[in-house]
């Protein structure tokens, strides 16, 4: 039986700490975190999202700045928006939550947040610092994952890593994190031949492909790591993540549950990358 990863608790020691710093920056430098956090429209999801981060900025100590513009806000309002909060001050850090509305390209506004305080690690700019190694903030899921793989005791250098899904806000960081973590790392996706046989020669498995119980036990080495990125709603009503949770428990040394595992994690870190750019910002690190 595996052992559970408490993705809660960890995100709690995670909040703790930057709770612990961001009350110390205040008192010996009289400086103040901000976040500012942007919804454009009525998606209940996003607007679940986007209240959990307000909290968590409250339980840090951060302001938090929320902009709820309108489903029919232009394109051109949201850039002037986000200028505007690229010279506040007062802002450390700009999340547009995502999905945007169809007649808004979410390319261009993620380009035209300044890098400094792109706390997703969204802009290119951000995104090529990873590939090279010298970054300043890291996708929040994915450092997520690698801060619950370290939770284990896991030592990745010279691992299989296999991350299924190749999207640009989980699946391809993901794998360049690993990487530089020494892991020997195969990306597969929807068109992977042999998913199976891959799969069973993963030490570490990272899952977000986005599909309800896509991954099954018998596609599990005995011992592996496994992560569960997914989060999908069933027709019951239930959360369900990537992984059939009860046959991979059975193989798995450590595997994440959903909800609870990597979910709290992405805003934990988040709190940790506003906290960066605000010391970043004031010269501090
Ligand atoms: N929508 C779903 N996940 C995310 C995220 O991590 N950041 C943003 N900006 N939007 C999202």
């Amino acid at each position: 039986m595996g052992q559970i990863i408490d993705g809660k608790a960890v995100s709690a020691a995670v909040k703790a700490e930057v709770a612990e710093e961001t009350a110390k920056l205040r008192e010996e430098k009289g400086l103040k975190v901000g976040l500012a956090v942007v919804i454009v429209g009525n998606n209940p999801a996003s607007r679940v999202y986007v209240n959990n981060k307000k909290k968590a900025c409250e339980a840090v100590g951060f302001q938090s700045f929320e902009y709820a513009l309108d489903e029919n806000t232009t394109q051109e309002q949201l850039l002037d928006l986000v200028n505007v909060l690229n010279r506040d001050d007062r802002v450390n850090g700009i999340l547009v939550q995502l999905p945007l509305p169809k007649h808004i390209d979410e390319k261009a506004v993620i380009n035209a947040i300044s890098p400094d305080k792109d706390v997703d690690a969204f802009h290119p700019i951000n995104v090529g610092k990873i590939m090279i190694g010298e970054y300043s903030f890291l996708p929040c899921t994915p450092a997520g994952v690698m801060r619950l793989i370290e939770s284990t005791g896991t030592d990745i250098t010279g691992k299989q890593c296999v991350v299924i899904g190749r999207s640009n806000i989980v699946g391809k960081p993901q794998a360049m994190l690993l990487l530089q973590k020494n892991g020997t790392v195969t990306i597969c996706h929807s068109k992977t031949k042999n998913l199976k046989e891959v799969c069973l020669g993963a030490d570490i498995l990272v899952v977000a492909i986005g599909r309800a119980n896509f991954v099954t036990g018998d596609m599990i080495k005995e011992g592996a790591v496994v992560i569960d990125v997914g989060m999908n709603r069933l027709d019951n009503g239930k959360l369900c993540g990537d992984v059939e949770f009860e046959s991979a428990e059975k193989k798995a040394s450590f595997i994440t549950p959903v909800p609870g595992g990597v979910g709290p994690m992405t805003i934990a870190m988040l709190m940790k990358n506003t906290l960066t750019a605000a010391k970043q910002q004031a010269g501090i690190e």
